[in-house]
């Protein structure tokens, strides 16, 4: 067991194809290609704005990359924009969050999200996924202005929970954000919830599970 377990939020505990697919029909066919550029461009628009020292809040770029994708999929209605975006902020959670979490604290261990997600989406998803008294803790990039994975993003868990970094277990299903955690000195597991190929093979996660299932146990 690790003192203190952190979690990435998007695609992690927070199922980000969640919005399109409840909406599937009234996307059309091209839901998935919808939501894919959607998530691409999110991500992008994260790390160009990092590196150009240009932080805005992940809400706007959750926006602007909603918009590239409904221009880049044309079969996708754009009067659709709001209902989406609005199905974002409450995602659902995997199934298996609310035990795992549990787990961990009967465990005796805290646990936290740390996302780029800002502080307002990332308190919306949580309430929304009813997980608010499992978390000790919902650290944002927001407070920063930069985005994962600068290592000074990991720091902000290390500060919070006063630890050194191989006390702390961080959990991701973006495999960047692994790399960057293995950097930064976590022990790391990637989740790797659609048998992605591995990358990155100089930064490697400790452990790799399917879901978050078991993660008490390794
Ligand atoms: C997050 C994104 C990267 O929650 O998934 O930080």
């Amino acid at each position: 067991m690790h003192s203190v377990y952190v979690f990435d939020a998007y695609g992690t505990l927070f199922d980000v194809h969640a919005a399109v697919r409840r909406h599937a029909a009234e996307v059309g066919p091209d839901a998935d290609a919808l939501s894919a550029v959607w998530r691409t461009k999110q991500l992008e628009y994260s790390w160009v704005r990092s590196l150009a020292g240009r932080y805005r809040d992940f809400w706007s770029l959750t926006e602007d990359a909603l918009d590239t994708a409904l221009k880049t999929v044309p079969s996708a209605p754009s009067s659709m924009r709001e209902t989406l975006l609005d199905a974002y902020r409450e995602l659902d959670a995997y199934p298996e969050v609310i035990d795992v979490l549990t787990q961990l604290r009967e465990a005796g261990a805290q646990t936290a999200i740390l996302s780029n997600g800002s502080q307002a989406m990332l308190e919306l998803a949580v309430k929304a996924a009813r997980i608010g008294g499992l978390l000790d803790d919902i650290l944002s990039v927001d407070t920063l202005g930069a985005y994962k994975p600068l290592p000074a993003v990991y720091e902000l868990v290390t500060n919070r929970f006063r630890v050194y970094p191989e006390a702390v277990s961080f959990q991701s299903s973006n495999r960047w954000d692994i790399a960057g955690a293995t950097a930064f000195g976590f022990r790391t597991v990637w989740i790797n919830r659609g048998g992605a190929p591995d990358e990155y093979r100089d930064m490697a996660p400790a452990v790799t599970l399917s879901s978050l299932t078991g993660l008490a146990g390794v």
